[in-house]
């Protein structure tokens, strides 16, 4: 795995892209940077063995290198399914295709994956069993994400699941800066220096726009799920479940 060295020499000044230099290190960068990132493949695996139906869509929603596509593709038990896994920026996509390409060697072709790159935004969603946004709809425009959950809620069937991980911020300003201390302390620990910390944090602002846990499930209930909970939280980094 490619060692994310970006912000060493980066100085954060242009905003964060998910560029072909993001897309080389970004294994590494997941890993070192979202505490939790690991649990939440996990959970979506087990979650897919018990959500998707036979003959059903699931949809990754912003895949990048398609971590939750193959988390899902592994825990899958039902025929006849098919994953769409959507990205934006061709550099993710790119490296997608091989990282898929290289699962179907080990492990021979499984539930069908269709790569589309696309915006999430503009995608018709429908006979869906599970839908994953895995730390995605943070960067999409905070005007958008309304509609984007209740098209995603529409296109899902009955009992069907959507899972959301979110960076989020806290109401308490006091709670906001200790966790956000206790991210950047995680950072460390994986091996970040105070420099590379402060100038990826430059580049995210206002292209990665986090919401607090509460806002996020007042749109699910919007939307329409009837049920929604928090199953996973690691600092400021959380995931939750909603259930159509
Ligand atoms: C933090 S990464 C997601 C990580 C990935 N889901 C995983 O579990 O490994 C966010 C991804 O969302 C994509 N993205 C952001 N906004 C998007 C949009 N409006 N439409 C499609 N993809 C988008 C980015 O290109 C990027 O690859």
């Amino acid at each position: 795995m490619s060692e994310d060295k970006i912000f060493e020499t980066d100085d954060g000044s242009e905003p964060f892209r998910f560029n072909a230099s993001v897309a080389r290190v970004f294994p590494d960068m997941l890993q070192r940077s979202i505490p939790g990132y690991a649990a939440s493949l996990e959970a979506i695996g087990s979650l897919a063995a018990r959500y998707v139906r036979a003959g059903t869509t699931c949809y990754d929603l912003g895949c990048s290198l398609g971590g939750a596509t193959l988390a899902m593709r592994q825990g899958i038990q039902q025929p006849c399914c098919r994953i769409v896994a959507v990205d934006a920026a061709p550099a993710m996509i790119e490296r997608c295709r091989e990282m898929l390409a290289e699962d179907d060697r080990q492990h021979g072709p499984e539930t069908q994956v269709d790569l589309v790159e696309r915006d999430i935004r503009d995608i018709q969603y429908s006979n869906a069993s599970m839908v994953v946004l895995n730390y995605t709809l943070q960067f999409v425009d905070r005007a958008d994400r309304d509609e984007l959950v209740q098209n995603i809620y529409a296109g899902l069937n009955e009992g069907g699941l959507l899972v959301l991980s979110e960076k989020v911020v806290d109401e308490d300003p006091h709670m906001e800066s200790l966790l956000i201390d206790l991210h950047h302390e995680h950072k460390r620990r994986n091996h970040y220096s105070t420099l590379e910390i402060a100038r990826k944090r430059a580049a995210l602002e206002d292209v990665l726009v986090p919401e607090t846990v509460a806002e996020h499930r007042d749109r699910l209930k919007r939307a329409g799920f009837s049920q929604s909970a928090v199953w996973l939280r690691y600092f400021n980094f959380v995931s939750i479940i909603a259930i159509r």
